[in-house]
């Protein structure tokens, strides 16, 4: 890890607030008594995962699934891992898969599919950051929070390098000279 780079704020604590409650109340007019399986992609999702289903007041299930694809990298090594596949029953359910961002679409789409296999009733995305100029696959996404600039992004649950996922504000990498 550079010691010299810098977290500087892209996305304040009270925007991230503000954006959550509003994918909340889309997905509450979508998602209300359908009784969904709400599946957060780890480790990123941990803390938008956290802050969403709260403000969701219908009943849901929650999982998680946990795949690695970047190691220490910046860059995604396109071979993406399961660490954890999910526990529950899929089959005839409603899927909300919780992603904190989406760079490449190499880790979604891999776990989309893996998704599909298992038969859901239905399956939509909801992305608190989508850094769409970076796509490599399509992927299809529902709910999305914040259109990020191609930057390196931190905090609120996003890492590099294992630091940074305790940052309140999303906040981008600064390299100094
Ligand atoms: P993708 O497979 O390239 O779309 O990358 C998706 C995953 O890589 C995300 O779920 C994040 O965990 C991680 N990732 C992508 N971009 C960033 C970033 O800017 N900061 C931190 N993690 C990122
Ligand atoms: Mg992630």
């Amino acid at each position: 890890m550079n010691e010299a780079a810098k977290p500087t704020v892209l996305y304040t604590r009270e925007q991230i607030q503000a954006t959550v409650k509003r994918l909340a109340g889309e997905i509450t007019c979508d998602y209300a008594g359908k009784k969904p399986l709400v599946i957060g992609i780890l480790k990123g999702s941990f803390i938008f995962m956290a802050d969403l289903v709260r403000e969701l007041d219908f009943p849901l299930e929650i999982e998680f699934v946990r795949v690695s694809s970047y190691g220490r990298a910046r860059q995604s090594s396109g071979k993406i891992t399961v660490v954890q596949g999910v526990r529950t029953a899929v089959k005839g359910r409603h899927v909300l898969v919780i992603e904190d961002i989406i760079d490449s679409g190499l880790s979604l789409r891999f776990v989309l599919d893996s998704l599909r296999r298992k038969k859901p009733a239905s399956i939509k995305v909801c992305c608190l950051l989508d850094k769409p100029a970076r796509r490599a696959v399509p992927v299809p996404v529902n709910y999305t929070g914040f259109e990020a600039p191609d930057r390196f992004l931190v905090g609120y649950g996003l890492d590099w390098g294992e630091q940074y996922r305790n940052l309140p504000d999303i906040c981008y990498i600064e390299d100094k000279p």
